[in-house]
């Protein structure tokens, strides 16, 4: 059973844009509550903040920054939300988490920036019990009712962050395959959360992403 000095679990959500990342988030978070499980959606970029605000702004086009300044922003969105997050973890909560260092790399490392350099900022993030990849084609993602008017939705661009997803992949990453039916992907991601749970529960420790 769940004790309350047990620990939450961190689970992040990648995939391209249009990978259907949100929507699963959402189903996953409602059946997760059902199961009586103390659980929070969480997205970066938080654009709540200061910092994500200059990043919303700039993935509108309507300011432009120098590529590592962007990238540096979007990491400092995930220092500012550090503690906040251990806390939470600690206290037994679950973080069910939209994006996160994985896509900083990606999308950086797409427009040409060197892998280490960006991984960089990362170190000492808390590392995640659990990556779920959701893979679909980039073609397939640009075709899902189409790309928004944001910065990085672009096919030739979304092909290269696929690539760079790939070279990210460690053991706490789960890939599955996103053009199955939204049912068939739903009850593997459950499968994989209620496992993930479970193991953090049973006192895995957390510890730091990349350093
Ligand atoms: P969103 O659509 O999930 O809110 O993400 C906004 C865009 O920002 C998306 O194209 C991915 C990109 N992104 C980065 O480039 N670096 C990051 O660190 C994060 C979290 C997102």
């Amino acid at each position: 059973g769940q004790h309350s000095s047990s620990r939450g679990s961190l689970i992040v959500f990648e995939g391209l844009d249009r990978s259907g990342k949100t929507s699963q988030c959402g189903k996953l978070l409602s059946y997760l509550k059902g199961e009586g499980l103390s659980v929070e959606a969480w997205r970066f970029p938080d654009r709540s903040t200061g910092v994500g605000q200059m990043i919303s702004s700039y993935l509108a086009n309507q300011s432009n920054l120098d590529d590592r300044a962007i990238h540096l922003l979007f990491s400092a969105n995930r220092w500012e939300k550090r503690a906040l997050m251990e806390n939470k973890l600690q206290s037994g909560i679950t973080l069910i988490v939209d994006r996160y260092s994985y896509s900083g790399v990606a999308f950086s490392a797409a427009k040409g920036l060197d892998i280490e350099w960006c991984k960089a900022p990362e170190a000492g993030l808390i590392a995640p019990d659990l990556v779920i990849y959701l893979d679909v084609l980039p073609e397939k993602a640009a075709e899902r009712g189409g790309y928004g008017t944001e910065r990085y939705e672009q096919l030739e661009f979304q092909k290269r962050v696929a690539e760079h997803y790939k070279t990210l992949h460690d053991d706490s990453w789960e890939v599955i395959d996103g053009c199955l039916s939204m049912e068939a992907v739903q009850q593997q991601l459950r499968e994989l959360a209620t496992n993930c749970v479970k193991t953090c529960q049973r006192g895995k420790p957390l510890v730091s992403l990349w350093s």
